[in-house]
């Protein structure tokens, strides 16, 4: 029988799947994986992300070319220099694209001024390297878990009640971005840090 991962594939051809994320603390993550205990104990088809995996995605990279990866740090770090910390509003459970039929269930996060120039300046400092610009409207989330089922059969009915009653509100400052490597395989994705650039801006 033929088989075949997709990390057997990247390392056959050098490329690595990269995204730029900023990785919240612990205290917050045990905070959210308290929170959301309802959710998670609520028997649904989903693939719950590993509480220590939980992160915001700033930028997806896709697959990236080893002589890329200097420019992806380059544009990191000139974003970082000129970026001042700042804080980070977390709350609020929701779903993509609905949450009678969800593919993401997320906890939200503010879309601050200052978040959002963050990700304009990524945009624009990844295109100089001939990244595409993300042309979707910016949501910033983190991904709780991965519905496994279309909702079609009702499957995720009650949630919105579930969630309605749950309740989280937190704060993370920002102090640095994280380029961060994505390994696939059957068990599901592992992340590695390649590089951090400090706020300083
Ligand atoms: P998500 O949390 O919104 O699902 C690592 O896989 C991270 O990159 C995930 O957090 C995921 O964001 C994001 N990601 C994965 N594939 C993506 C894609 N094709 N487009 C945009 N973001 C993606």
């Amino acid at each position: 029988m033929c088989t075949w991962d997709q990390a057997g594939v990247n390392s056959y051809l050098g490329v690595m799947r990269l995204f730029i994320a900023v990785n919240i603390p612990k205290k917050e993550k045990d905070r959210i994986q308290r929170a959301s205990r309802p959710i998670r104990e609520a028997d649904l088809p989903v693939r719950w992300v590993e509480p220590d995996k939980i992160h915001l995605t700033l930028k997806f990279l896709g697959e990236v070319r080893p002589e890329q990866v200097a420019n992806v740090e380059g544009a990191l770090e000139r974003v970082a220099k000129s970026t001042r910390p700042f804080e980070m509003e977390v709350g609020g459970f929701g779903a993509f694209p609905t949450i009678r039929r969800p593919t993401v269930l997320w906890v939200g996060i503010e879309p601050s001024p200052a978040l959002r120039c963050l990700k304009q300046d990524l945009e624009w400092a990844l295109t100089d390297h001939g990244f595409d610009r993300e042309t979707r409207a910016f949501h910033p989330h983190l991904t709780l878990g991965r519905a496994q089922a279309d909702g079609s059969a009702g499957i995720f009915r009650g949630l919105d009640d579930v969630v309605s009653k749950m309740d989280y509100r937190g704060g993370v400052k920002v102090r640095k971005l994280d380029l961060m490597q994505s390994h696939l395989s059957r068990s599901g994705a592992r992340y590695t840090i390649l590089k951090s650039a400090q706020l300083k801006g």
